[in-house]
């Protein structure tokens, strides 16, 4: 974890396109409804979230199964747009492109690590980490340069020819985290990414985090788990789609809690 690649995924350097003094994200008046067929609302999954991610936080979202999580991070990963509401990532709007822009901001903003790794298991471990590189005009030299970058940085760049199968499930997640780093986003956003793992290999990969965490990178992760939550800089709880706490990781209330 002492590398310091030309390219340095996760350095505290922000990408070029960025304005240097907005958060990484900021939040105001979101709303998400999904609607029936017959436009009658179905669900208000947000109900006028109101965040602030400053640049380098690490935070925890957390709340019940339904209370928004996904949602949430859908709308901050760029997969989803919400219903109203601003939302800027790294100074810039984003709530009003279109898809095709809003998948090239996806893609050179955000870096995700999901729960079940989503390697692709044909490919090398340096080939997977590549992938995100792929449409972006880089040469095939720049790109295997950046992924063995990525990999150095998560301690896996004696395993760039294995295939996903024949690493250990830790293993897996360093190059997940890899991939999600190799383009050097403003936010990496990971969606339980010790579920899968045993406890033990589950530290190593908070270790991981918080080493890019100490490096400037901003991190967004949904847990379940107290303990993991603890070890954030920041907690978020949602509860019904709307904010029922933000505290620092020590438990210490933030702002004023919403109302219930
Ligand atoms: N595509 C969808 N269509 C309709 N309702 C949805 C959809 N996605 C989520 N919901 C609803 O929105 C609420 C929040 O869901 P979600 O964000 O997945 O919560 P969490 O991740 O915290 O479990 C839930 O009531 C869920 O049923
Ligand atoms: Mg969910």
């Amino acid at each position: 974890m002492t590398a310091t690649p030309s390219h340095s995924p996760g350095s505290t350097t922000p990408s070029s396109s960025s304005r240097a003094s907005a958060p990484a994200a900021r939040l105001h008046g979101i709303k998400k409804t999904y609607f029936k067929p017959d436009g009658s609302v179905l669900v208000e999954a947000l109900k006028g979230l109101e965040l602030v991610i400053p640049r380098g936080e690490y935070i925890a979202i957390m709340g019940a199964s339904g209370s928004g999580k996904s949602t949430l991070m859908n709308i901050l990963g760029c997969l989803d747009r919400p219903t109203s509401g601003v939302y800027e990532l790294d100074g810039a709007a984003v709530e009003s492109l279109g898809d095709d822009e809003l998948s090239r901001v996806r893609g050179q903003k955000i870096g995700f690590v999901f729960q079940a790794f989503n390697l692709i298991s044909e490919l090398s471990i340096a080939e997977n980490v590549e992938v995100p590189l792929l449409y972006q005009g880089i040469s095939a030299a720049d790109r295997r340069a950046r992924a063995h970058d990525a990999l150095k940085l998560v301690g896996l760049e004696n395993r760039v020819h294995h295939r996903p199968r024949e690493l250990s499930g830790g293993q897996q997640q360093r190059a997940a985290i890899a991939r999600a780093l190799v383009g050097s986003p403003a936010i990496l956003m990971a969606d339980e990414p010790t579920g899968n793992l045993d406890s033990h290999t589950g530290q190593a990969i908070l270790e991981t985090f918080e080493e890019l965490h100490s490096r400037g990178l901003t991190l967004i992760m949904v847990t379940h788990d107290d303990r993991i939550a603890g070890r954030c800089q920041r907690v978020v709880r949602l509860k019904d789609g709307e904010l029922e706490s933000d505290r620092d990781g020590g438990g210490r209330r933030r702002v004023t809690e919403a109302v219930r």
